[in-house]
């Protein structure tokens, strides 16, 4: 069931099936030839062990995240009607998360060195289920799942450098631990800020604070270096469709590129510039892509977030368009980050450690809920699942997880323009159905109806 979830979201590249093929194939060669550099182990207890801690005393501290405060305010009284889960188990701050490309599981990374993999259908539920994988001798701070969903990478702090974790699973699929099968070589020699995989499976980049961008194939072969002269970096990414990579920093533009293969034989061809976003008047925090890359949001320390469309001929020179500028209720003191939902019917926003929510059906964007002290510290990671259901965020021990309701608004809105313009009675039906469903979805998160 896992791959024929896979394949849905390759198979619109036509050669996913075959790239899913040579991935699982080169995971299984590194698998036998590659010994394991370090040693895991999975519990599924909610406190950290004894020789954990010692261990975290003991090993010397990044220096490449800014000293977190004391989380002793214990933020476990956080209610809100669209909260959905929070989930706690890490023993410190979490950096990192990801789901998978199913949406069956959140990864989580914190600097208890440690990986945790949350089934997302638990999340309804009050238990909350997780494996944990230790990172030994290192601390992780972002973790990725690869597109086939047999391995998750992070990104080391110490070593600065790519770590793939292949998984162990029961006969129905769950997982049930992970080992590290292989460390990516050291190219990057500032800290990385960034890692991202392309839903292909045919790129990885690692982008370092000091503008570079290295790009890899699956095995860790350099495929290419980019320096993107921006200042110095503070976000970078690769689009959902596996295309393009982007990169934002001290400058207030937004750089994409385009990364090309051969069509004969899919073997890497050449990075080439694709468009830049230009219009913020300072430095941009954080953006994010919808699924096919025909839209774009900024979030930028001049306190606005712009909507872009970005379905242009790059090739011929068309510069992406500014649709929108929002103004920021809040100064940024901290930290802004922004993430756009798949079908562009959402947006959700974290300030601080605050969340704002916008359905963005209208021409005027209506924040539809602003979320104040969701996390004791800044909202470091806010992420959206691959339906733009759910929204997760970390600024602290915990994650939370978010009904996003906007979503349902934005969808619902969108239902009803084209349900008024359809011409087939069947398709004006089943969208009034979905529209119906969106409905009573919103009603069961807020009221508890079904
Ligand atoms: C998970 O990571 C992949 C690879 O970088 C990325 O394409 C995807 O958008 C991420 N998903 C979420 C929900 O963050
Ligand atoms: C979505 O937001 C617009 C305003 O931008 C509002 O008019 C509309 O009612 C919202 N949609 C729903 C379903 O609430």
């Amino acid at each position: 069931m896992e791959n024929d979830q896979l394949s849905t979201s390759v198979s619109p590249l036509a050669l996913g099936g075959a790239i899913t093929g040579i991935f699982v194939l080169i995971f299984s060669i590194i698998y036998l030839f590659v010994r394991s550099p370090s040693s895991s182990e999975t519990d599924e207890t909610e406190k950290p062990s004894k020789t954990e801690n010692d261990r975290k005393k003991s090993a010397p501290k990044s220096t490449t995240t800014k000293p977190i405060k004391q989380d002793t305010k214990v933020t476990n009284k956080f209610a809100h009607p669209w909260l959905c889960a929070s989930l706690r188990a890490h023993s410190s701050s979490v950096t990192g998360l990801n789901f998978s490309h199913n949406d069956k599981y959140l990864a989580s990374v914190a600097e208890d060195d440690s990986v945790l993999l949350w089934p997302t259908k638990d999340f309804d539920g009050k238990e909350h289920k997780h494996t944990r994988v230790n990172i030994a001798f290192d601390q992780a701070n972002r973790v990725i799942f690869s597109p086939d969903g047999k391995a998750f990478l992070v990104n080391l702090l110490k070593e600065n450098v790519i770590r793939v974790y292949k998984f162990e699973k029961r006969a129905d699929g769950l997982i049930t631990n992970a080992h590290a099968v292989l460390d990516f070589p050291k190219k990057n020699e500032s800290p990385i800020i960034s890692i991202g995989i392309a839903c292909t499976g045919k790129f990885i980049i690692s982008a370092e604070v000091n503008n570079k961008i290295v790009l890899y194939d699956t095995k860790g072969e350099v495929l290419d270096t980019i320096e993107t002269h921006q200042g110095h970096l503070t976000y970078a990414a690769v689009s959902p469709c596996g295309r393009f990579f982007g990169s934002s920093g001290f400058m207030s533009d937004v750089r994409f590129y385009e990364v090309c293969f051969e069509k004969s034989n899919g073997n890497f061809k050449e990075t080439r510039k694709a468009f830049d976003l230009k219009g913020h008047n300072a430095q941009v925090s954080c953006f994010s892509l919808n699924k096919d890359s025909t839209r774009a949001a900024t979030i930028s320390k001049d306190n606005t977030w712009k909507l872009w469309n970005t379905d242009v001929d790059y090739l011929h020179k068309q510069d992406p368009k500014c649709l929108y500028t929002g103004k920021l209720s809040y100064n940024i003191e901290d930290l802004g980050l922004i993430v756009l939902s798949p079908d562009a019917l959402s947006v959700a926003i974290s300030i601080d450690n605050r969340i704002m929510f916008y359905n963005l059906s209208n021409e005027e964007k209506k924040c539809e809920q602003d979320i104040e002290n969701s996390h004791s510290d800044t909202i470091r990671v806010l992420i959206m699942d691959g339906t733009g259901r759910y929204v997760a965020s970390a600024g602290d021990r915990q994650i939370r997880v978010f009904h996003n309701i906007a979503e349902l608004k934005g969808l619902i809105d969108d239902l009803t323009e084209k349900a008024h313009t359809a011409k087939q009675l069947t398709l004006k039906e089943r969208m009034e159905e979905q529209i119906h469903d969106a409905m009573s979805k919103i009603d069961k998160i807020l009221n508890g109806a079904s």
